[in-house]
């Protein structure tokens, strides 16, 4: 089976392009990220701080996540209901950002992650799929673009469906996240020492896609 890693900070559009390119070469999409949403959103549910291990871990062995995909797009279950949709808020992306921090999260949702990338072609997408899911991946990926730009981009999704929010906050709450994912103890996120580094600052998705799927195909 063969394997693309592709790991970056919030925002560099890892999803779409990574989606786009996985069409293009037929391979499965996987996002990572969705998996410690759904933790981030059970914690949230029960009323339990993201932050704290302790309030964390004993909530895991209430949790079954299953990938699903249908007409080749990935949902998420969560103990059977599908959360894919309601776990897209900033609200969860925080708690997600939180939960990633405790060992105990990562090592429950590591054989998951493994096990795909065991039976099918996947180009897989996260924080630390390059450095620890899938260290031999046949391609590894990092990218990134600068944080105005992720910001500019998420704010702009953001108000599509919400006109009070502020370019500012979410600026803030990315750099925050960045903070988060970059200066955790466990699989931090780092580029891998032989991924290759795309920034997408200065190319829209379209474009993105396909730089990607040329590298991609090429290396491949
Ligand atoms: O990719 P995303 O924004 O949906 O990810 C949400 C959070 O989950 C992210 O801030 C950090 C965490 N995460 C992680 O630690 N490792 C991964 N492989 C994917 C996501």
């Amino acid at each position: 089976m063969k394997s693309i890693a592709i790991d970056g900070p919030a925002g560099a559009g890892k999803s779409t392009i990574a989606k786009g390119v996985a069409k293009n070469i037929g391979f499965i999409y996987v996002d990572t990220g969705a998996l410690y949403r759904s933790i981030g959103y059970f914690v949230q549910l029960n009323g339990k701080d993201p932050k704290d291990p302790e309030q964390v871990v004993p909530l895991l062995d209430g949790i079954k996540i299953e990938l699903k995909y249908e007409n080749g797009v990935q949902k998420v279950y969560l103990n059977g209901e599908d959360v894919s949709e309601k776990i897209r808020t900033p609200q969860l992306s925080m708690y997600a950002s939180n939960v990633s921090a405790i060992p105990k999260v990562r090592e429950f949702l590591f054989d998951l992650q493994r096990n795909l990338a065991k039976t099918q072609n996947v180009i897989m997408d996260g924080r630390d799929i390059g450095t620890v899911v899938l260290p031999d991946a046949d391609i590894k990926i990092f990218l990134t673009a600068s944080v105005e730009e992720r910001a500019r981009r998420r704010y702009k999704e953001l108000a599509e469906k919400d006109e009070s929010v502020r370019y500012e906050d979410v600026l803030e709450e990315m750099k925050q996240r960045d903070y988060n994912d970059m200066h955790r103890d466990i699989a931090p996120l780092r580029q891998a020492d032989d991924a290759l580094l795309v920034d997408t600052t200065e190319n829209n998705l379209e474009e993105s896609i396909e730089i990607l799927t040329k590298i991609v195909k090429e290396r491949l």
